[in-house]
């Protein structure tokens, strides 16, 4: 899909991508560095992290990768520090880095709640507080990957359910204590992303015909359709917009909890 925006709107800026090895972190990298952004890559696989980077190097781009746990905040303010001392400056974070599968509450253990939550909003806490002091420096804009179920009641996703909601509140707050700075913090929430490893997970076999057909727009979106979202936030189209939450889900919220309600014995496997 070619972009509605003009080229090189992020000419001269670096970014920082969690989770920008695979699925929607690697089509948002691709794209800021398609807007001339050079771009740092952070994901626990190396391997992951350069393929992504070779493809940007292939484009006319520039990217560096620095292998780390979301988790850990010492690696990721290291990886952080280190991407600031390669390109010289930081602008933009997006949070992409995330753990999610398909467990009932009732028999999900307590390490693996916690593991989820301890990914994607400690993991964006961790993130978002390394880059504040670089960002900081001359303003800059943070976008965080959320999800529907931050809202809306899904069943067997209690876990990135309250992750996902954590972040958005922490958007909110982030976006509010450092509007001074010049720092915006805004977040996208997808729905149903074609091709991606979250939905090979979260809809398995034919719950993904049946998904498919309940969205109000009739299909799942592409990873460029979260790309064109994220670069207007990052961009100066985006220059009043803070503390948002940016859904991108084709309508799939409007219908609440109802279509899971019929669906849960399905996913379940009953
Ligand atoms: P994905 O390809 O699995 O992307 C997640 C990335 O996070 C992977 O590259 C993974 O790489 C990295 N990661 C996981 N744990 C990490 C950790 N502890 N430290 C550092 N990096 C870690 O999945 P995706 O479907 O594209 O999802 C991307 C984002 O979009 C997620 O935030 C997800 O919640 C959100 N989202 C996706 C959909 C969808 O339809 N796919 C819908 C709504 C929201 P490593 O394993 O190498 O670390
Ligand atoms: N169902 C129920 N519990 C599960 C599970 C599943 N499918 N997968 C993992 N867990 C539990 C484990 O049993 C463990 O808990 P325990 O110690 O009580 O047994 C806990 O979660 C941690 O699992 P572990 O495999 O040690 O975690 P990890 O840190 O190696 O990996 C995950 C994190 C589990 C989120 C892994 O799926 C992952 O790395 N995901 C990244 C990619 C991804 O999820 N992409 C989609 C994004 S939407």
């Amino acid at each position: 899909m070619k972009s509605v925006f003009v080229s090189g709107l992020l000419e001269g800026q670096v970014a920082f991508v969690t989770g920008g090895g695979s699925g929607i972190g690697a089509g948002i990298a691709k794209r800021l560095a398609a807007q001339g952004a050079k771009v740092a890559l952070l994901g626990r696989t190396a391997e992951k992290l350069e393929r992504v980077a070779a493809e940007i190097a292939a484009a006319g781009g520039e990217a560096r990768c620095f292998p780390a746990d979301v988790r850990k905040f010492l690696e990721v303010d290291q990886a952080i520090k280190a991407a600031v001392a390669a390109f010289g400056r930081l602008d933009i974070l997006v949070n992409s880095a995330a753990g999610n599968f398909l467990a009932p509450a009732a028999s999900l253990s307590a390490n693996g709640f916690r593991t989820v939550i301890d990914i994607d909003l400690c993991g964006t806490f961790n993130a978002c507080r390394a880059a504040f002091e670089h960002l900081a420096k001359q303003g800059g804009s943070i976008v965080s990957i959320t999800a529907t179920q931050a809202e809306v009641p899904t069943p067997l996703q209690c876990h990135a359910g309250a992750a996902k909601a954590g972040i958005e509140k922490l958007t909110r707050d982030l976006a509010l204590e450092w509007a001074r700075q010049g720092i915006r913090v805004n977040a996208v929430a997808p729905g149903p992303i074609e091709e991606t490893e979250g939905m090979s997970r979260l809809a398995p076999g034919d719950t993904a015909t049946t998904f498919k057909k309940r969205v109000p727009l009739g299909r799942w979106g592409t990873i460029d359709e979260i790309c064109e979202a994220v670069t207007y936030l990052v961009s100066p189209a985006g220059a009043y917009v803070t503390g948002a939450t940016l859904l991108v889900d084709g309508g799939t919220s409007l219908l609440g909890a109802g279509p899971w309600l019929d669906m849960i014995g399905e996913m379940m496997g009953e």
